[in-house]
């Protein structure tokens, strides 16, 4: 059963009929997306850890590996598992952002006092100006903590790099040894966990000005600063200067779910996804791919690569959304399980 956040559920009972929203839901579980385990007799105890979540495999009828994502309780007995593929996870999450905008935007919401003070609270004012904060992301899967951290462990790697903290909810999340976070905006440092086992520095910096004074490599590094394309291109260039050989850059924001959430100034995605599609077209030796959950995730590694080649490609949102697929390299949970698992067996 899909399971609508809940400020897209009370934004829909607002606005619509309760018959309305329950035909809305039939509709949309009418194509099952989550799947429970039960659908199989047997099961596999074969698992691997990621961040924070654990993946089990079982297999369908044909052979193919299935993954699932669960929390074991303390009877080790499965208690929450949902069926991964894509584009499905990803699916929920465009089919609630487009009903997010699609009632911000089309239907006027803010002439009423009302809902526009709840999207109020959904807007954060920085000091660089005003960000979207979209209501939490509970559809997906993977996060883009649990991949950089599935890096840092498979890899061993020792030195993590983060441009732009806003909370530090992602920073405080990963376990390196040395671990570096810069943003601008006077947010509160304070809240970073410490740990022994960690060296962490913080720098109240615009990543530009970090980069100019920087002469340390890292081993990993995570570009979700300011969402705009021309800084978010220098972010990606300064970082290639600074990562080890065998380092591993992450991007975020790669897959807006429309084209108001890529607008800039930065509504939540911003356009950093134009940034990402000029090095697939021009960058063969890079490894670019983008996993398709928690708003794109994109990944680059020295590689070598297909550059993506159309004579009709322009950096222009009807031209994305039309290709992004493959102008993004987009490749789905299960994939990049596969491929994690493959690189741990190396
Ligand atoms: C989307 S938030 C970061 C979220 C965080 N990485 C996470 O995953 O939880 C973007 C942050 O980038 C910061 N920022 C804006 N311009 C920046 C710049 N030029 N250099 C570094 N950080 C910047 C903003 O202040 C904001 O806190």
């Amino acid at each position: 059963m899909i399971t609508l956040r809940n400020e897209i559920r009370d934004l829909l009972a607002i606005m619509l009929s309760k018959a309305d929203v329950a035909l809305i839901l039939d509709y949309l579980n009418r194509k099952p997306i989550f799947q429970s385990r039960d659908v199989f007799e047997t099961w596999s105890d074969d698992s691997m850890q990621l961040g924070d979540r654990r993946f089990y495999r079982n297999q369908d009828e044909s052979g193919n590996s299935i993954y699932f994502y669960g929390i074991k309780d303390v009877d080790e007995t499965v208690e929450f598992l949902k069926y991964i593929d894509y584009p499905d996870d990803e699916a929920v999450t465009l089919i609630e952002d487009s009903l997010f905008f699609f009632l911000y935007y089309n239907l006027s919401l803010k002439k009423d006092p009302e809902i526009s003070d709840y999207f109020n609270t959904l807007i954060k004012k920085s000091d660089i100006g005003e960000e979207w904060i979209m209501p939490s992301r509970s559809s997906s899967v993977l996060s883009r903590s649990d991949i950089i951290q599935g890096f840092i462990d498979r890899f061993e790697y020792k030195s993590y790099l983060e441009v732009g903290l806003a909370r530090l909810e992602n920073f405080n999340k990963i376990r390196c040894k040395n671990k570096v976070g810069i943003d601008p905006a006077k947010n509160d440092f304070n809240k970073c966990n410490l740990s022994q086992r960690e060296k962490i520095d913080l720098f109240h910096q615009k990543s530009d000005d970090f980069f100019r004074e920087n002469n340390e490599m890292y081993d990993i590094i995570f570009i979700d600063g300011f969402h705009e394309h021309q800084q978010c291109r220098r972010d990606v260039e300064n970082s290639l200067k600074f990562l080890n050989t065998s380092g591993t850059i992450i991007m975020h924001d790669l897959n807006p779910g429309h084209f108001i959430s890529q607008k800039f100034p930065p509504k939540s995605n911003g356009d950093v996804w134009k940034t990402f599609a000029e090095l697939r077209t021009t960058r063969q030796e890079l490894e670019m791919f983008t996993i398709c959950t928690d708003q794109g995730v994109g990944v680059i590694r020295r590689g070598d690569q297909t550059i993506y080649a159309d004579p009709d490609f322009e950096l222009s949102y009807e031209y994305f959304d039309k290709n992004r697929v493959k102008l993004m390299n987009m490749i789905s949970i299960k994939d990049f399980l596969e491929m994690m698992e493959m690189s741990s067996s190396d």
